[in-house]
């Protein structure tokens, strides 16, 4: 045993810092052992707030697969006496065995252990491992959260744990990678006035046998189980149970004084369960779930099996303060944890390079299930295809990266939770959903399950189960296999824009594709990629968008060029066809420029509903991007847009918005705003009247669509002046103010306050940011508080947004860490706080990082935020400022690619585009 080691550790110093390295260098675990099963101890400390710590042993017991010399697992900065690491083999005979001597590799968090004699195959082995730490306030592995006692004022601690995705290592010794599945037999020590929680139920309770009032709460075994998927907390939370009958046992946790908004997650929380028992046709297979809102929570929620963890914002629900938006998003969030609990904890990827496919298929699934259980909601469509706009955007840039993608570093998976895993990966999923129609794609997703229970699995597993399945019920042509349409999906970058230039008097059409991008600058030769791509498409004379099922493919050829097509039968040519129908595919349609003018002519003129609202939204996504590149001219684009002032559906509108406002930003400070406001006033007013204005409660407003719609009206009415938004927003702030109690009394509907904080607080006074700050510190709701924070952030005021930067990144957390990042972007995506804010950062880069370090999520999050840069000078400084400041954005090298993209994109359209556009605004205004 080193002893200078042992003497660190009885000092209490970090050990790793002193270790000799390791030559073992590789990013994965050697294979020779495999963890069997794992006894987990931990004591938990939450008295003393100076001293909020854990220790605890592990005893693993490992298989040998083949003879080795060493033990190597992950562990990170934990205080291991070493000295007390013991070794047997215990099959066969029982032997004894030792450590010689211990290495580290920092790289990958490896801890080695070199073995006195060889372990040898097929024999089974005991090590165990004392370890101590510090419950961290970084919001990863084993850590600390705390919450106010509403009654005493007083600081009340819990702890809790994080480790998706390499986080287990910090809270104990283990092999920590997904394909690792072991058995847990978790025993937790605590104060006995905290109530402890674990993946299983509670087996046992004894006392502690020294320390005086604290217990050991033993759970029970539990199945095989990824180390990042392993999950305790000591708290002193309350709950609410919600079994269903026939169903696991389930409860919902939150503070006391927040108890009262758990009853949505809890009604809903079971429902959605039993849902996807059906779907996937497997019961759920614990005794029960718990679902519990940390007040400290880095990520929206982590699916944690049977003991699911959520952000306060992703759980709690409050009748009278939460949004329909919040409580839209509260459910995708809770299905998409409860359909983790098969795709991702039952199956599990092999190792993270598959991530989407656990991430991909939880954001479709989600999705589906709030679909199911609440039709009335028409979420499926909204969620979907504001997904795909969004990736679409993301995905057209050369940063860009494949769904699949190698992973070598850990700090590469933290970036792999990503839009494209996410949302792309949902939209793939849909749109081969789509194109095997419902019983081959239930029937497939269901064997990939069955098959692969307990186990782990890549996508080509998945591939082979619908295959099987797609012709099985005669879904896909013989000829065709999964494998080789949607590898051209998920490896490869980007989508296509497919074009469709039509011989009118043949009736046919060329169909041909190529990567679309953002940047017009991209040769040609970049562009040559092919996807096979499922085509549906209807006629003006048709008009039939209901089937989505493909009537034609593009093909690639083994080499991956793209084979020509050529569509016959068209209609005649004063009649437009549109392809995509419901935008089943991932792919942009553009077209010669008289079937533009057909659409156009129906949408400004005829009857614009015949077209299918999806695609209508489609139509006006695509036509701005490829204004935006160049593809076609503004003149077609807004032409196209001016119809808006008919629409009066959400998913247009939304599509508008998103591509408008960033047009919005680019020209803010250049002469043609005003001309550019006058626009959005045109098309914003008639729809803000129709819909009654602030004020109104028309029948219209009652379906959910209508609701969602009128708060993104009644937010952009007000940024862009239109009618009297501001001033009817101004008033009912006003009135707000004049309440006794305004923490109890708001009358500003619940689902306009966002729009309305924001348009008070950008036109309002200091007194008015003031009162507005007043009500964030009362607050008890988390989605309440949300909207505050973002609102806080429109102000145009630059003392009191300086005064906001500061209590951003107060160390003191008055404002959590966890919401720093979007209070932020909400500054910097304002006029004045667009300067000060990027100024803020920069100066301030070296403190923000350590705030946040070693945890990325909210650095990225600010480098995002800044993408709103548009002028050229600004782009070299914030460029000049990454490359100095390298070492503060570690692990963020994809995101400072895209933002540096994204950035240049605007510096480029602002140089070559912006004229041109002006040139039509004067037309359209
Ligand atoms: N598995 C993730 C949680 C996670 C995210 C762990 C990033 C580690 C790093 C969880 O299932 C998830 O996807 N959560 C989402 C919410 C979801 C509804 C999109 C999140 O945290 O944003
Ligand atoms: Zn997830």
């Amino acid at each position: 045993m080193d002893w200078l080691v042992f003497l660190t550790v009885a000092l209490g110093f970090d050990i790793v810092a002193t270790k000799p390295t390791t030559s073992y260098d590789y990013y994965r675990l050697p294979t020779s052992l495999r963890p069997e099963k794992y006894h987990l101890r931990v004591l938990t400390h939450l008295d003393n707030p100076n001293e909020l710590t854990f220790s605890g042993s592990v005893k693993i017991l490992i298989d040998a697969l083949r003879n080795t010399k060493n033990i190597t697992l992950h562990s990170l900065n934990l205080r291991i006496d070493e000295t007390q690491i013991t070794l047997k083999q215990i099959s066969g005979i029982k032997k004894d065995n030792c450590i010689s001597s211990t290495a580290v590799n920092p790289v990958h968090n490896y801890y080695i252990l070199n073995t006195c004699q060889e372990l040898v195959a097929g024999n089974v082995y005991e090590l165990s491992m004392p370890f101590a730490a510090d419950l961290n306030r970084q919001m990863e592995g084993y850590y600390r959260s705390s919450y106010k006692d509403p009654v005493t004022n007083l600081t009340r601690w819990l702890s809790v744990t994080q480790f998706e995705p390499a986080s287990a290592r910090s809270a104990f010794p283990c092999f920590d990678e997904p394909e690792l599945k072991s058995k847990f037999i978790i025993t937790l020590g605590y104060h006995k006035k905290y109530t402890a929680l674990s993946n299983m139920p509670v087996k046992e309770t004894k006392p502690h046998e020294s320390l005086k009032d604290y217990i050991w709460t033993e759970f029970e075994e539990s199945l095989p189980i990824s180390t990042y998927l392993v999950a305790y907390s000591v708290n002193d939370f309350s709950h609410k149970t919600s079994t269903q009958p026939g169903g696991p046992l389930l409860r919902t946790w939150a503070r006391s004084n927040a108890i009262d908004q758990c009853d949505y997650a809890a009604e809903f929380g079971p429902k959605v369960l039993q849902h996807f028992e059906e779907f996937f046709g497997v019961k759920f297979p614990l005794p029960k779930v718990d679902q519990i809102a940390v007040p400290d929570f880095d990520e929206g929620a982590m699916e944690n099996w049977g003991l699911i963890t959520y952000r306060e914002i992703s759980l709690l629900y409050s009748e009278n303060h939460s949004s329909l938006e919040a409580k839209e998003k509260l459910a995708e969030v809770v299905a998409h944890e409860m359909a983790h609990q098969w795709f991702g904890n039952m199956v599990t990827m092999k190792w993270w390079t598959d991530l989407w496919l656990k991430e991909g298929f939880a954001t479709y699934l989600a999705s589906l299930g709030v679909a199911k259980i609440h039709p009335e909601w028409n979420i499926l469509d909204r969620e979907m295809i504001n997904n795909i706009f969004l990736t679409f955007g993301l995905d057209a840039l050369e940063s860009s990266h494949p769904i699949s993608r190698p992973i070598k570093l850990i700090s590469d998976i933290a970036e792999s939770f990503d839009a494209i895993s996410y949302k792309k990966g949902g939209a793939v999923l849909r749109m081969m959903h789509l194109f095997l129609g419902e019983e081959a794609f239930r029937f497939g997703v269901k064997q990939y399950i069955q098959l692969n229970s307990y186990r782990n699995a890549e996508q080509d597993n998945l591939w082979q189960s619908l295959s099987k399945a797609a012709h099985q019920f005669g879904a896909l042509a013989k000829d065709y296999d999964i494998k080789t349409i949607m590898d051209s999906w998920t490896l490869q970058t980007g989508y296509p824009v497919v074009h469709i230039t039509r011989n009118y008097s043949a009736r046919i059409a060329k169909v041909s594709q190529e990567r679309f991008f953002l940047n017009p600058k991209v040769s040609p030769v970049h562009r040559k990629k092919c996807w096979w791509v499922p085509l549906s498409y209807t006629s003006q004379d048709k008009r039939d968008f209901n089937s989505t099922a493909p009537m034609a493919w593009m093909e690639c050829t083994n080499k991956g060029a793209s084979l020509p097509k050529t569509i016959s039968n068209l209609p005649q040519s004063d009649q437009w066809v549109i392809f995509n129908i419901q935008l089943s595919s991932f792919y942009k349609a553009n077209y010669d420029a008289q079937n533009w003018k057909l659409l156009i002519k129906t949408l400004t003129e005829g009857d614009f509903e015949s077209i299918h609202v999806i695609n209508r939204a489609q139509l006006v996504d695509d036509v701005l991007h490829f204004a935006r590149t160049g593809m076609q001219s503004y003149e077609v684009a807004l032409e196209l847009v001016s119809y808006l002032k008919r629409e009066r559906e959400y998913l247009p509108w939304n599509a508008a918005i998103l591509s408008l406002q960033h047009l919005g930003r680019l020209l803010r400070g250049t002469p043609h705003v005003k001309l550019f406001k006058r626009l959005m006033r045109k098309l914003l007013t008639p729809l803000y009247q129709h819909l009654g204005g602030i004020d109104g409660n028309s029948q219209s407003t009652q379906n959910q669509d209508q609701i969602l719609l009128k708060a993104i009206i009644i937010h952009w009415a007000c940024q862009y002046d239109a009618s009297d938004c501001v001033a009817k927003s101004l008033a009912h702030f006003r009135r707000w103010k004049s309440e006794t109690y305004p923490d109890e009394k708001n009358p500003i509907p619940i689902n306009i306050r966002a729009s309305v904080y924001c348009a008070a607080i950008k036109n309002g006074t200091k007194e008015d940011w003031q009162f507005l700050w007043t009500r964030f510190l009362k607050s008890n709701v988390a989605s309440e508080q949300g909207i505050i924070l973002i609102a806080l952030g429109c102000s145009q005021d630059a003392k009191l947004l300086q005064r906001y930067l500061e209590l951003i990144f107060d160390p003191a957390e008055v404002i959590r860490k966890q919401d720093s990042g979007l209070s932020f972007a909400s500054v910097v995506s304002g006029e004045v706080g667009m300067p000060l804010g990027m100024k803020y950062f920069m100066d301030n880069v070296e403190r923000i990082f350590q705030l946040y370090n070693p945890s990325v999520g909210n650095m990225g999050t600010i480098l995002i935020a800044c993408s709103v840069i548009t002028d050229r000078r600004q782009y070299n400084e914030f460029k000049a400022f990454v490359k100095k400041s390298r070492r503060f954005f570690k692990g963020l090298e994809q995101t400072i690619g895209q933002t540096m993209e994204a950035i240049l994109m605007n510096v480029q359209w602002m140089e070559q585009s912006s004229k041109q556009l002006s040139r039509f605004l004067v037309k359209y205004t």
